[in-house]
Order: structure tokens, then sequence, then C-alpha cells
């Protein structure tokens, strides 16, 4: 705060300025701003993280800006925790819990308010409003929030004055504020991963928005499609840029950078380079997600032939990869255990690739040796919401070693790739990578493909290529 904003060739403000800048100015309070609807879940979530934690204080910060250079910066995007808390998106702010001597806690949203009009912080400070965009007042904030709001500037002296009420912060989000409280490094870990952990299971609203984040991805799949003729004439770029702008225009941004990875770059897991050419004859491996206005974010990916059909070893892939999609969505349904769909799916590519002569069998051995993951490289999925992959802190006895719930959000997605360099298959096979990835809800009796507007299986998408390719 103390920061000033540099005046650049203006050398000094005048005492004559600085008064005519501080007159003149409307009262633009807004009175009659509505709850968000969100807030009433938010406020069951906080009573969900207050019983985990009698007596203690919690501090959830959202996160500062992140200089780019000079006073350039990169885009903000909150803390997750912080934003599941609260519904808020502001940045510099924190959410803090403070014990109630009967039980239970009070909550307090600290947030940076607009600035008044009777200092020059208005138009010269690093925030200043007349730069950066109105900010909402504190009560503002209540209104929206339906929460007590207070002044940012104060946290660090409002914790620091009742030092003695034990402490836990999320560590590695506002390293300011981490500062202004003396906590202990091990029990910080334990609040991270229950704000993870609460987050595996979404509420209506959540589910509604998840819904939202994956038809802008379908839209924004098709808009790639649509205009995959221009993506041929130039490059890989032509197809993030067209994802980008579906995700800003309807979404926030994207939940994730896009890999757009044709011909062999789609053997690369985290190809987002995108500065490849796009070739008839070669796979284009479309991975991206739409991240909605409440942040929450889709992730799916499409594998397309550039020119409209499979070659005969391509289809051979994609058609083995949505097999084991198949199997491992199968396995998605209330009281499965998490991994089953991770087992359906590389049993049945480790059986493939045995078949194909790739690995040694018999299958049930090469899965439990492993040896699948040469060519299937990753896992078969992961939880999804304001995070791409969500809830990764939560403790493994309610992640990854537990049991599927109506509400979860998880990708399935399985994959095969042949490096272009990899002499244990035959020529025709390398640079072959391919991955299909849905976005599916558990639901009270198995679950449902949120993503399943988009074709799926080898038939279905060079159906869909030629209606739509453009
Ligand atoms: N796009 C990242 C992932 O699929 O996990
Ligand atoms: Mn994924
Ligand atoms: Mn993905």
């Amino acid at each position: 705060m103390a920061k000033a904003r540099k005046n650049g060739l203006y050398s000094g403000i005048s005492a004559e300025l600085s008064a005519l800048m501080k007159t003149g100015w409307a009262d633009t309070e807004r009175h009659e701003l509505p709850l968000d609807e969100q807030a009433p879940y938010a406020a069951r979530r906080r009573a969900a993280l207050s019983a985990l934690f009698p007596g203690e204080r919690l501090v959830i910060p959202s996160g500062n800006l992140k200089a780019r250079s000079n006073d350039d910066t990169y885009p903000f995007r909150p803390y997750s925790g912080y934003v599941h808390m609260t519904g808020d998106q502001a940045r510099d702010g924190a959410l803090v819990l403070e014990p109630r001597p009967e039980g239970g806690h009070d909550a307090y949203c600290y947030v940076l308010p607009r600035d008044g009009r009777d200092t020059d912080e208005f138009w010269l400070g690093y925030h200043a409003e007349l730069w950066m965009g109105r900010r909402r007042s504190l009560a503002e904030s209540e209104r929206v929030l339906g929460l007590s709001c207070r002044d940012v500037r104060a946290v660090a002296d409002d914790l620091r004055a009742d030092s003695a009420v034990p402490t836990r912060i999320v560590r590695g989000v506002d390293a300011a504020l981490e500062a202004a409280v003396t906590s202990d490094e091990e029990r910080d870990e334990e609040l991270e991963e229950a704000l993870s952990g609460l987050r595996l299971v979404k509420d209506a609203w959540e589910i509604g928005e998840m819904r939202k984040a994956v038809d802008s991805t379908v839209r924004g799949f098709t808009d790639c499609v649509g205009e995959l003729s221009r993506a041929v004439a130039s490059s890989e770029r032509w197809v993030e840029g067209t994802f980008f702008r579906r995700a800003r225009l309807e979404g926030n941004s994207v939940g994730y950078g896009s890999i757009c990875a044709a011909g062999d770059h789609a053997t690369i897991m985290h190809w987002t380079d995108n500065d490849g050419p796009v070739r008839p004859g070669d796979l284009l491996l479309l991975d991206a997600g739409v991240e909605s206005r409440t942040l929450y974010t889709a992730d799916v990916t499409r594998t397309l032939p550039v020119s409209g059909t499979f070659t005969a070893v391509q289809r051979t892939v994609y058609d083995a990869v949505y097999e084991a999609q198949e199997a491992g969505m199968a396995a998605v349904k209330p009281g499965a255990a998490y991994r089953d769909f991770h087992v359906a799916a590389q049993r049945y590519l480790a059986e493939k690739l045995v078949e194909w002569g790739f690995i040694e069998g018999p299958a049930d051995r090469a899965y439990e040796l492993g040896l699948q993951r040469r060519f299937t490289m990753a896992g078969t999925g992961h939880m999804l919401g304001l995070d791409v992959h969500d809830c990764a802190e939560a403790r493994n006895e309610e992640y990854v070693d537990g049991v599927l719930e109506p509400g979860m959000v998880l990708t399935v997605e399985p994959g095969l790739y042949f490096q272009p360099d990899d002499l244990t298959v035959p020529e025709e096979w390398r640079g072959i990578g391919v991955r299909i990835e849905d976005d599916l809800l558990v639901t009270a009796d198995g679950h449902e493909n949120l993503s399943a507007g988009l074709p799926r299986s080898s038939d279905e998408v060079e159906a869909w290529m030629a209606r739509v390719a453009g």
C-alpha cells in the first residue's frame, strides 16, 4: 500500500493539482447490490470448515498480483480455497475465521475497499482505482458476500493484536500476511488439506457452474473444428487462439494452458508451446477447458484426424483408447473405489499393448509391473472443480484411497503415446498420441458425462468433422 504509482514523464504534483483531483466526484455507492447467489453455499462451506478446527483462528488469503515488469502484472487468479469459502475473487484479500468462546467461528472477509476521494491514493496509489478500475466499498462487499468485511490494511495489526489465539494460515499464497502470523508449518498444511478435502463433493450450485464451464468448452471445441483449415494454413496457435476467444467471451479464461498438439506433439503430455504445424494426415490432440466466470473449470480432450478421417493405425490406437475410456467410465459410480476407473482403463490398455506385442505378457503380469506406463504415461484422471487438478492436497484416505460419492466431478482420460523415437514400436506407430478426456459427475446411481455433447467414438468424430470442419 505504501508503494506509489510512478509518474513517468511527470515530475511532482502541485498542491493545486492534488486539491483539484479531490473535488467534484459523484457519490457512486451502490446501495442496491444483491446478495451473490453463491453466498448461502459459501456459508455452509465455512460452517463445515469451522467444525473441523474448534477454538482455532483460520486465515485463508486470496493472494496478490504478481509483477511481470514494472507496473505490468500477470492476470490475477485468486487462491481456490479463498474463492470456495467466500465466493469472492478479490486480490489482496483474506478470510479470517475467529473462534468464538461459546464455539463456532465468526467470519471476517478482509478486502481492499475502494479508495476515498480525500487522499491522493485513488489516482496515485499502487492500487489506484483510476488506473485499476473501481473496487467495492466495504458495505458493498458485505451486501454481495453476506459476510462481515473489514479493511485488509488492518489485517496484520488485527492478527498481531490477539496473537495468543492458536492460528493456522494457508502458506504460499500471501507472503506478507504469512509473516504477520505465528503458526506451525505442519498444522498449516492440515488447514490446506481440509480446504482441499471440503471441495471433493460439489454442492448443487457448484455443479451448475461445472455444467456451464463444460458447455462453453463444448462450444470452444466446435469453434476449433470449424476453423481447422485456418490452423492448417497457420499453426497450432490458431487452435489455441480460437479456443481462448471462446473462453474469454463466455468464461473468465482457460482453466489451464491449452494443449494444442498436432503430429508428434501429441505425445508430449504438457505441450503448451503450440507453435507447430497442423498437417493433413496427422492427428490433432486438443486438451482445453473453459474456466467459468466463477472460476470452475472443465478439462476435456479430443483427438482429431486433421484430414477428417483416421488412418488405419490411428484408428487402431484411437479405438483402443476409446474402449479403455469406456471401461474406466463404467467404473464411475457411488461406492466404487476412486482407483477403480484407473485400474479398469489401465488393465484394458495393458492387454492391448501385450496383444500388439509392444510389452511382454501375460497382460496381468504386465499390469502388475506397470509395463503399460511406457505408453500410457499418466494416471487416468483426477478430481475437477475450481482447480483443474482439484482437491490435490486432500488426504489420501479421502481422495485417491477413498470412495466415490454423488457430487464428485472427475475426469476419465486414458491415452496412448508412442514417442517419435521409440524403437520398440513399428515406424508407422511412432509419433501417434491419442487421449480422450471427459468430465463425469458422480450421481446417486452412476454417473453423468457432462461433456457428452462432444462426439467421442472414431465414427462419431469423423461424422462430426464432416459436418463441422471448416
Ligand atoms: N489438462 C490437464 C489434464 O488433463 O490433467
Ligand atoms: Mn485432466
Ligand atoms: Mn486435460
